[in-house]
């Protein structure tokens, strides 16, 4: 079974191809990326309007070209997956909208994604995949959860951010350290030349007792802090970038122990776009080694937003017969979709 999938939930096109043969962990055959990153950057977000007519121009050379290093073509397709929410409501349209028309013109059916679900299951598409049951840490630009993972749809929240999620508190510190947008890359590199201990920076919640995660007042921390530090920022701004990311990766790592701890899982899956950071791998493969879990991160550069990912989830879900594609081509998208209702 030939899979292509197509993200389009926020700046990032994805396309890709995945084979699944209904045994074994579906294979990555080729997938290619358009990051609207520099077109935003301008504007110091991302601007909905401009990010879905670029997908539109992007989506369909990406899949041409992913046909081309495949050595396959449209015919071989046996199901259009894309991603269904959640995200921006017009991103997510025109992925949506090219999948149903190619699967009609087809006349292979098409299967809705769950972006986080394609993030929680991009670790099977490495060389290190997973075993069921795991604890997640979802880390994303728009989401930080803590699931329970039993098996394919089989998702128990654990718990989550009460505000701001882990990418924002490093895209905002980052934006008002004047590191541009996103922030969260930039703000990494710039604390590895700087003393994580400088500035006494706010853990919240770290010990509320629950899976809960806040990271809003943790963003005015660092406000204030660059506020009293005044003309003096420019050359203390490595010491309160590796501050920031402290603080951050910390909560991230002692949440995630005590997950494990409380569940009695010995595996943890780390996904979504902040699963890069060095620090945050670091601190967790330290961890982890010392308490005996298994820890999995999806490749590098499917940790941020990709079609490999939602192509994967797709066959997934056909492979465990939770879901089935269908040739209903009259689609709907989901911008808001909390991941712990599917199944
Ligand atoms: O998963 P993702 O690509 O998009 C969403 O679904 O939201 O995550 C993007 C987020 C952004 O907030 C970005 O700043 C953050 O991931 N990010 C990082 C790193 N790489 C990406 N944050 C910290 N360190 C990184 N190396
Ligand atoms: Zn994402």
């Amino acid at each position: 079974m030939l899979i292509l999938g197509i993200e389009s939930s926020c700046d990032e096109t994805g396309v890709a191809l995945v084979e699944s043969d209904g045994k074994r962990v579906p294979v990555l055959l080729s997938h290619a990326l358009h990051s609207q990153v520099e077109m935003h950057q301008a504007y110091g977000g991302v601007v909905p309007e401009l990010a879905s007519r670029d997908h539109i121009r992007r989506v369909l050379p990406l899949a041409n070209a992913v046909f081309a290093e495949a050595g396959r073509s449209l015919a071989d397709v046996d199901v259009v997956a894309y991603t269904r929410g959640p995200g921006l409501a017009g991103a997510l349209l025109v992925g949506a909208g090219v999948a149903c028309a190619l699967g009609a013109a087809l006349g292979k059916p098409v299967l809705g994604v769950h972006h986080l679900e394609g993030h929680l299951l991009s670790p099977f598409l490495g060389a290190d995949p997973p075993e069921f049951p795991f604890v997640a840490l979802l880390v994303s630009g728009g989401h930080t959860q803590l699931m329970r993972v039993d098996g394919v749809g089989r998702y128990e929240m654990l718990g989550e951010t009460i505000d701001d999620a882990a990418g924002e508190a490093f895209d905002k510190s980052a934006k008002l350290m004047g590191l541009g947008y996103p922030g969260g890359p930039a703000l990494s590199k710039l604390a590895e030349h700087g003393d994580p201990l400088a500035f006494k920076l706010p853990r919240p919640l770290m010990h509320s007792g629950n899976l809960d995660f806040s990271f809003s007042g943790l963003k005015t921390a660092v406000l204030t802090q660059a506020r009293k530090l005044g003309d003096d920022l420019p050359t203390r701004k490595a010491d309160l970038a590796a501050s920031t990311q402290a603080a951050i990766v910390e909560v991230l790592m002692k949440k995630s122990m005590t997950a494990l701890k409380e569940s009695g899982l010995n595996r943890l899956v780390v996904a979504g776009g902040v699963g890069a950071n060095r620090l945050l791998r670091e601190q967790l493969n330290a961890a982890c080694a010392k308490a005996g879990v298994r820890v999995h991160y999806p490749e590098l550069d499917l940790c941020t937003d990709n079609g490999a990912m939602i192509a994967m989830a797709a066959a997934m879900r056909l492979d465990a017969h939770v879901q089935t594609a269908n040739e209903d081509y009259a689609f709907d998208v989901k911008p808001r979709w909390p991941l712990a209702v599917i199944t």
